[in-house]
């Protein structure tokens, strides 16, 4: 597994943007739309090409196409939801399959609601989509649900804005093969789960639900 931070100035500006405390929901959620399409930008460097040849203007045209592998991707809701239309502003057609996931406010344990995937993940490159990467426990559970119903670990990158030291433990330890990308690892966690200097709640500053 590796674990990439992409420290590109524009992702870094906003990313400080989207910590202050007084950035209001709708700031908040086109941040993290922008976030979302730079990171799908680095993400997306390594899919296979083929050679194609087009008719130009003034004649024929040697390029490079998209070989047809097929993406898709999965936001952890609530708050992965405000990934999905940055990346799917890159690769428009991914299908996208949704995750339902809270975390129990007392035992932090990851607690499932909803689950709808397209059937044919094992032959999808994955992007899996959560802002935050707190105890790691939602992430590793939404990789099971994704390897339960065919995904394979080493099509699957994981995609957040912040993770913890912790978190990034305990996805690889639940799963080596799946690479992490984030715009940052944060110092610690504190006693309630929460990423520390982090952002507070993703899901509530989202939706406007504090
Ligand atoms: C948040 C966040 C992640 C999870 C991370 O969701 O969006 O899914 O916590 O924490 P973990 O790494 O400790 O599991 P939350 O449970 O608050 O649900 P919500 O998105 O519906 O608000
Ligand atoms: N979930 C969040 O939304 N924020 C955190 O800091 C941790 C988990």
């Amino acid at each position: 597994m590796s674990v990439t931070v992409i420290d590109h100035p524009l992702i870094q500006h906003k990313l400080t943007l989207m910590r202050d405390r007084t950035t209001g929901p709708k700031d908040f959620r086109e941040l993290l739309e922008e976030i979302a399409m730079l990171m799908a930008y680095e993400v997306t460097r390594t899919i296979a090409l083929e050679d194609i040849q087009v008719q130009g203007p003034l004649g024929p045209c040697d390029g490079k196409t998209i070989s047809g592998k097929k993406l898709g991707v999965v936001p952890i809701l609530r708050a992965g939801l405000g990934m999905v239309g940055g990346i799917l502003r890159l690769v428009p057609n991914a299908k996208v399959g949704h995750i339902g996931l809270y975390r129990d406010e007392t035992t932090l344990q990851p607690v499932e609601y909803y689950c709808k995937l397209p059937e044919d993940l094992a032959e999808r490159d994955l992007f899996l989509l959560d802002p935050m990467l707190a105890t790691g426990g939602s992430a590793a559970a939404a990789v099971e649900f994704l390897k339960k119903r065919g995904a394979r670990s080493k099509n699957i990158k994981f995609l957040c804005l912040l993770c913890s030291p912790k978190g990034i433990e305990v996805l690889q330890q639940s799963d080596p093969e799946v690479d992490i990308y984030t715009a940052s690892i944060d110092q610690a966690l504190n006693d309630r789960g929460y990423i520390l200097p982090g952002l507070g709640d993703a899901g509530d500053r989202l939706f406007g639900t504090m």
